[in-house]
């Protein structure tokens, strides 16, 4: 694949580019990923795309002609602009927007996708390949894994209001299904908590407050037993978030 020279750059960050080429996107990775995961990124937004949840439709898997990218997944774009712009314009809008951001994720977790990768041998994998931890933190952690309930739901599994696009008719569609699986929603939960966390806590607590009250049951105790786990994992992800910050989540063995 050769890219057009007429084509804008939506985000840029680590290992990648995401390109608007008009009427689809391009996320173009650098010679670092493995085109396994590219393509494993591919597949799994097809599935999520066959399970009709409203997502972008997957296209194509390319190696760019040039000299130093790698691989590239081409999608559907949808029109419309991320719910995290629409907040961060109208921020009095907070509490309407989280509404939408939350029915829309509940709706994602009443969904299956039987042939989706599993979240616990995803999860087990990211905390194996952790050498920040020591091995009785490794193996707390791992056992903690083996004792959640056992659920096969779709997760997202990076779900936050970036993630979300809304259109001009106010529908909402959900991009980035590169760490989807099926599993837990909790675990899905505790991860969105773990991500406005960053930002506010106040806000992460009116969201799991306000997932809780939506879903009809109170998810607080299932993510507390899961946000080491999660914290674990995204310290495996490797991206730009603070090690501290996530070791802090993890070392929370002191309340069992
Ligand atoms: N199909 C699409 N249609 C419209 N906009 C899109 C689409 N895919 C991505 N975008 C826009 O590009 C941005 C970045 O894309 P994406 O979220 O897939 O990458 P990323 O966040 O860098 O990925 P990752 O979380 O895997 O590191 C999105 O926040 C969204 O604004
Ligand atoms: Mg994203």
């Amino acid at each position: 694949m050769i890219l057009p020279k007429n084509k804008t750059e939506l985000a840029h960050r680590g290992n990648k580019i995401v390109y608007d080429l008009g009427d689809r996107i391009v996320k173009v990775f650098n010679e670092t990923k493995p085109v396994s995961d590219v393509f494993n990124e591919a597949l799994t937004l097809a599935r999520i795309n066959e399970a009709g949840i409203p997502s972008p439709r997957a296209l194509e898997v390319a190696q760019i002609e040039s000299d130093d990218f790698g691989w590239a997944l081409v999608t559907s774009k949808v029109p419309g602009v991320t719910l995290e712009s629409k907040i961060d314009a109208e921020p009095q809008r907070f509490g309407e927007f989280l509404e939408a951001f939350i029915d829309l994720q509940i709706d994602i977790h009443a969904h299956t996708a039987p042939l989706l990768n599993r979240q616990r041998d995803k999860y087990t994998r990211m905390i194996d390949s952790l050498d920040q931890i020591d091995a009785t933190t490794r193996y707390n952690l791992l056992e903690r894994l083996d004792g959640m309930k056992k659920e096969f739901k779709v997760c997202h599994g990076d779900f936050n209001p970036s993630n979300v696009i809304v259109s001009d008719d106010e529908t909402l569609s959900v991009c980035d299904w590169a760490h989807a699986t099926q599993g837990s929603p909790a675990a899905d939960v505790a991860m969105t908590y773990l991500l406005f966390s960053l930002n506010s806590k106040e806000q992460a607590d009116m969201y799991l407050d306000l997932y809780s009250e939506r879903r009809g049951a109170p998810m607080q105790g299932a993510v507390r037993q899961w946000l080491p786990i999660i914290a674990a994992s995204e310290l495996a992800r490797k991206r730009s978030i603070d090690e501290r910050f996530l070791m802090g989540w993890i070392d929370v063995f002191d309340y069992q």
